[in-house]
């Protein structure tokens, strides 16, 4: 059976498509209509997606009489979803199922606690799941107006920054605050993980002016401590009332690279999709609909702009001290660039920092993600476990005076780390690099400019070289 998976009319709508256990597309709908955060899914995308397969199942992330009752509840005008594709029957699954179902489904588990922790789905914003074999079953919930997500963006929307979108800013500039300054003010807003003194929703409206940057970065600083805290205590509370050894983490709350490192004391396995905030719902959907483990072989499910990986171009370039942009491939289904839209640089120099910066339009301020050869990546980092494919978690950099590109003010690296099986042509290229160098890590970012989505297709490329005639844009054509 083929079935499509859809996620709109919330931010991040996306389509996936599987037949059986085979996941034959998943894609984003901002990459498409070039529209940041895109709420609805487009001709383009669907189209896409159909060049895989005739869907015979529509699988709808969110259930719409629960999602219409809390938006009339919270004042918002009449509601309903937008796409649907006549003739074809539709099944509809509740938010946090269908996320419970994209990180539980794609996971190597048949035995996990499953938690789920975002802004809001439908009522529910944290929830609580247990794993067992072809099963998913809750077994806690939290609901509006308590939310963890909430809370950090209703702070991120205070510092003056997008709510649902630039958390990760957010949650970069913790790294240059004092946490201490307003820990207590910030903690008595969110003091237990079932307790909350305050509507996030509504915005944070008893708060003093914030003049200085330095307050930012300290209200950043504090905001991430208090949330750290709440969460390692509720994952505790998670592990106990389940007794389960593996714990499986989705939800736009996954993304919190620097909370999720301290999960691995608590837990002997996670497995955090790389696509777990409300755009990996399109795969949750589907998921569930089919309602058995899917073969999960990465990340790589988007557009196919072609092209071999240019791993010969890219070394060269790199050789030449260029800041190098690849695009080929299919494009990776989730918020990072993993390799195949990406720009790859030489690490070893502080200034690459500022000249990738300068080319994305960037604060100045925001850090850069490391790649590194899998087998060498405890040499240079504190791994709490051997691969991290898809950047879920910073950690230590043990060699910072080394790859000062790639270590934020912290000392902590957002790793990806690649073996061969996972990527070659990346394998390859970063084992060049090592040869050459005795590095095995390069600086890898998402090729797009700041607040616009990433490269998608051919017609895209183009849009670069006209822009950006000092970024070596490589092709696989080019090799
Ligand atoms: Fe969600």
């Amino acid at each position: 059976m083929i079935i499509l998976g859809i996620n709109e009319t919330s931010h991040d709508a996306s389509v996936s498509l599987i037949e059986d256990d085979q996941i034959l597309f998943a894609g984003h709908a901002e990459r498409y209509s070039k529209k940041k955060n895109d709420w609805y899914v487009n001709k383009d995308l669907i189209n896409d997606a159909l060049q895989y397969g005739k869907p015979d199942k529509i699988a709808y992330y969110e259930k719409p009489y629960l999602k219409k009752s809390r938006l009339l509840f919270g004042g918002a005008a009449d509601w309903k979803p937008k796409f649907d594709i006549e003739y074809i029957p539709r099944v509809s699954f509740k938010h946090h199922y269908s996320h419970a179902s994209a990180g539980y489904f794609t996971s190597k588990f048949d035995d996990a606690v499953i938690v789920v922790i975002d802004a809001i789905g439908e009522w529910n914003t944290t929830t609580i799941w247990t794993g067992d074999g072809n099963k998913i079953k809750q077994v806690y919930s939290l609901n509006y107006p308590l939310s963890f997500g909430l809370f950090y963006s209703a702070f991120t929307k205070l510092v003056g920054l997008k709510p649902n979108e630039e958390e990760y800013i957010f949650m970069g500039m913790a790294a240059y605050g004092d946490a201490n300054k307003y820990f207590k003010e910030i903690n008595d807003y969110f003091p237990a993980f079932d307790r909350q003194k305050y509507n996030f929703h509504k915005g944070i409206d008893d708060w003093k002016p914030i003049i200085l940057q330095q307050d930012r970065f300290d209200i950043a600083a504090a905001v991430q401590k208090v949330y750290e805290n709440r969460l390692f205590e509720f994952m505790i509370y998670a592990k106990k009332i389940t007794k389960k050894e593996n714990l499986v983490f989705m939800g736009g709350c996954a993304l919190n690279c620097s909370a999720n490192t301290q999960l691995w004391n608590l837990f002997k396995d996670i497995w955090i999709m790389p696509n777990p905030g409300d755009a990996g719902s399109s795969l949750g959907a589907a998921a569930a609909l089919y309602g058995k483990h899917l073969n999960w072989s990465g990340p790589y499910l988007g557009h196919d702009i072609g092209y071999e990986y240019p791993v010969i171009k890219i070394f060269d370039e790199l050789k030449k001290n260029k800041i190098v942009a690849v695009a080929a491939g299919r494009a990776e289904y989730g918020p990072r660039s993993l390799g195949n839209r990406s720009i790859l640089a030489d690490p070893r120099e502080i200034y690459i920092k500022d000249e990738v910066n300068k080319i994305k339009q960037r604060e100045l301020f925001r850090p850069f993600a490391p790649v590194v050869l899998e087998h060498l990546a405890d040499r240079w980092f504190d791994m709490p476990t051997k691969s991290i494919p898809y950047m879920q978690y910073a950690v230590r950099c043990k060699k910072p005076n080394q790859i000062p590109s790639v270590v934020h003010f912290d000392g902590t690296s957002r790793v990806q780390t690649v073996n061969e099986h996972q990527h070659p042509g990346l394998y390859r290229v970063l084992n060049k690099f090592y040869l050459e160098t005795g590095v095995p890590v390069l600086l890898n970012t998402s090729l797009n400019i700041k607040g616009q989505p990433l490269l998608n297709d051919r017609h895209d490329i183009k849009q670069w070289e006209v822009m950006y005639n000092n970024t070596v844009i490589t092709k696989g054509e080019i090799s």
